[in-house]
């Protein structure tokens, strides 16, 4: 297999608002596809960037009181923790608003000019005289025309559907000033979508076989045929001042619009990023080898399958037109679409700071997603279903079933896979158990999907299966196929029933081969989930004590002959419905009030101290007190006879180790807190419980919504380190 080198982006979110769940299932859906490319041994860079340019958001910076610049800085600083939080790794996330961004887009323009496809031509257009700017469409409203509706928006009336233009409105008026507009001309530059050679090009490019999803190349081909539902003209690519973008060379006031200089930013970001690689940007974008690789939603096709490309085609090398363009649907909840201005339904900060695990969300997702351009649903039973039965359930399961009997009965070692091991059947006969012919039973459904037959098509039909379904990001067929082996291992360890074989030791060199084995295959199930759960992996990683991280070559490594594991933790929670009710939760405070309650709350504590605006003030003397601590949770486990407490041994540094009881049983399984750090209060004067003495308390958080956040300190800190 020849190494790829592969250039992919996302689209580039408007830099006007934080992230949605449609960007994130975007960025999602491409960082699983790099990671798989990745672990294949392939050259991937993956690049993202804010969309800074354009009126609203010029018009939203201005209302903020802010330059756009500050505008758009800010919106970005926001953008890292939403990526961090979800596992999606960009190699850079840059900006329209960059000097790469400037000089590229200007030297595009320059090629297409000097290659005879921009013109110039004058417009006729609203103009706001208090502004003193021309108004895009959406900026002018009146009466509607045909109906006479007030307030209809200057392109299509919302109560008689009739489409016009905004100089045919009634009694127009500005959205930004309330002035009158009125009618002026102004120079416009054109990119020449019309001519023979573009449209030429712009046919070979569509029906280059496998470049687009046939949906795709058949929607851009009904436009280019002008059949389609929007007319294609000339493209109008200028803007007169003020305007937040590019300006145009040798053109004082005019800009670029938005969408011009917008997907340049796919290669302004990517320079960036060379720049400080020290790869030669020029060199890899017009590498014969080199694909460049875009993932949009479906509502941007028009601008990535027709200009995009002809801008490409026509600035010339180093440029080079997208190999390929994959568009997905979008997300919708409960039916209703989380489109991009009104994704409010799952709110991905929100589900962060519930507590909720990204890799669910991750693998929920995957498991919708596939290599067409269909919208998938979320629906919040499903996903819960998902998680817990399927993920959690089979997967995982596999390695809490048989990781203990190897930790606790063979010196964390593992059996020499190669050897074939005799036993005696439950009827008495003599038979031989080949840890090796565990791996051949994988079953796939096999392709067409349309055959709902299950077939045993053995390991390398399998690994070819789910190879194939991820490159073409047919990933819920990919996960299909994962949970079909990871259901028949757990047919297989349950005929097996090591618990029981661990009854004698007589079976000690049987148990030992079954729970190797399947820890073998935990192992490959775990490489093929690696791209969809790399954090997941990273534990299993550690727990199997690889030394590296599993790539898809190591299918054909099995773990070796005496092979010492770690000692196994619980890699994940379930999802609590709690958690989920809460993600959907009207927040509080913008709950329509529809009626008066029938009985009133009472308040819910009698809070003297309190006041409307918060707790009353304390000093720094009175704060100093509180003996705050780095803690190490040494050990955690369950106190028999109490439902609600976990008993703690904390290693508090200088201060030694202290026993707490902590009420956090209903959200922490003991064994995933053993080695974390967190914060106790060490100077509580100790309390005797019915379990035993209390020397201290650990730091938590809950609200309103279910859960409970054990606090824990930035990574360097050390136990027994004051916290002030
Ligand atoms: O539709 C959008 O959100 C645009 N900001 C996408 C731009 S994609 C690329 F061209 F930059
Ligand atoms: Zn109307």
């Amino acid at each position: 297999m020849s190494k790829r080198r592969i250039f992919v982006t996302t689209a580039l979110p408007y830099a006007n608002g934080s992230f949605h769940i449609g960007h994130i299932m975007e960025y999602i859906q491409a960082d699983i596809w790099v990671r798989f490319q990745r672990m294949q041994g392939h050259e991937v860079h993956f690049c993202g960037a804010d969309d800074a340019h354009g009126a609203p958001i010029m018009i939203a910076a201005e209302k903020a009181g802010k330059t756009p610049q500050q505008f758009v800085g800010e919106i970005a600083a926001g953008r890292k923790q939403y990526l961090d939080g979800f596992h999606i790794q960009f190699d850079n996330w840059h900006s329209t608003d960059s000097p790469e961004n400037t000089e590229l887009s200007q030297d595009i323009y320059k090629r297409l000019k000097s290659a005879g496809l921009v013109y110039s031509k004058p417009v006729e257009q609203f103009y706001d005289p208090v502004k003193g700017m021309f108004l895009a469409d959406r900026y002018t409203k009146g009466e509607c025309p045909k109906c006479g509706a007030k307030d209809q928006y200057g392109d299509a009336c919302e109560s008689c559907s009739s489409v016009y233009s905004p100089t045919e409105l009634k009694n127009p008026y500005s959205t930004l000033s309330g002035a009158k507009p009125e009618l002026r001309t102004s120079d416009h530059f054109f990119f020449k979508l019309s001519d023979p050679k573009c449209v030429a090009f712009l046919k070979q490019w569509l029906d280059t076989p496998g470049r687009l999803q046939p949906q795709v190349a058949n929607k851009a081909r009904e436009w280019l045929d002008g059949k389609g539902d929007r007319e294609l003209g000339d493209w109008d690519i200028s803007r007169d001042a003020p305007y937040f973008g590019i300006p145009i060379p040798d053109a004082p006031g005019k800009y670029f619009y938005v969408w011009l200089d917008a997907p340049v930013g796919y290669l302004a970001s990517f320079k960036h990023y060379c720049k400080r690689q020290g790869i030669d940007f020029e060199g890899f974008l017009s590498g014969p080898q080199t694909e460049q690789i875009h993932f949009i939603g479906k509502d941007i096709i028009y601008f990535h399958t027709l200009f995009w490309p002809a801008m490409l085609a026509f600035a010339g090398t180093p440029y080079k037109v997208p190999n390929h363009v994959y568009v997905h649907g979008f997300l919708q909840l409960g039916g209703d679409k989380m489109s991009k201005s009104r994704g409010t339904g799952l709110n991905p900060l929100r589900y962060l700071e519930l507590g909720m695990n990204p890799e669910w969300l991750r693998y929920y997702i995957a498991a919708k997603l596939n290599g067409n351009v269909e919208d998938i649903d979320f629906n919040p039973e499903d996903f819960v279903a998902r998680v817990n039965s399927d993920l959690i359930g089979k997967y995982v399961n596999i390695a809490s079933r048989c990781a203990k009997f190897i930790e606790d009965r063979f010196e964390s070692k593992i059996a020499d896979l190669s050897k074939p091991v005799p036993f005696k059947t439950s009827d008495g006969n003599d038979a031989v158990l080949d840890p090796n012919s565990i791996r051949p039973f994988f079953v796939v459904i096999a392709p067409p999907a349309s055959s709902v037959e299950k077939q045993i098509v053995g390991f390398e039909s399998s690994r070819t299966a789910v190879t194939h379904y991820y490159d073409t990001r047919e990933y819920s067929k990919a996960i299909r196929s994962v949970m079909i082996m990871a259901d028949l291992a757990n047919s297989f360890i349950a005929d097996w029933k090591p618990w029981e074989l661990a009854k004698n030791r007589s079976n000690d060199a049987l148990l030992h081969a079954v729970c190797s084995s399947f820890l073998e295959v935990f192992r490959i199930l775990t490489i093929y989930l690696k791209p969809i759960l790399p954090r997941l992996s990273k534990d299993v990683e550690e727990f199997l004590n690889l030394g590296k991280p599993l790539e898809w070559a190591d299918l054909d490594n099995p773990l070796p002959p005496h092979h010492k594991i770690r000692s196994y933790k619980h890699l994940m929670t379930r999802v609590d419905e709690k958690q989920v009710d809460a993600l959907f939760e009207i927040p509080k405070e913008t709950k329509p009030v529809t009626a008066p309650a029938p009985h009133p709350a009472p308040p819910a504590k009698a809070e003297t101290t309190t006041t409307s605006a918060g707790p009353a003030h304390i000093s720094i003397e009175d704060f100093a007190k509180v003996d705050l601590r780095i803690a190490k949770i040494q050990n955690a486990e369950h106190v028999e006879g109490a439902d609600k407490l976990l008993k703690l041994t904390l290693d508090v540094g200088s201060l030694g180790t202290r026993q707490v009881f902590a009420g956090i049983k209903s959200a922490y399984d003991p064994a995933a807190l053993i080695g974390k750090l967190t914060v106790v209060v060490a100077n509580l004067a100790p309390r005797k419980m019915k379990f035993g003495m209390s020397e201290g308390m650990v730091l938590a958080a809950s609200g309103e919504t279910p859960g409970i956040f054990l606090l824990s300190p930035d990574s360097g800190a050390q136990p027994g380190m004051k916290v002030k």
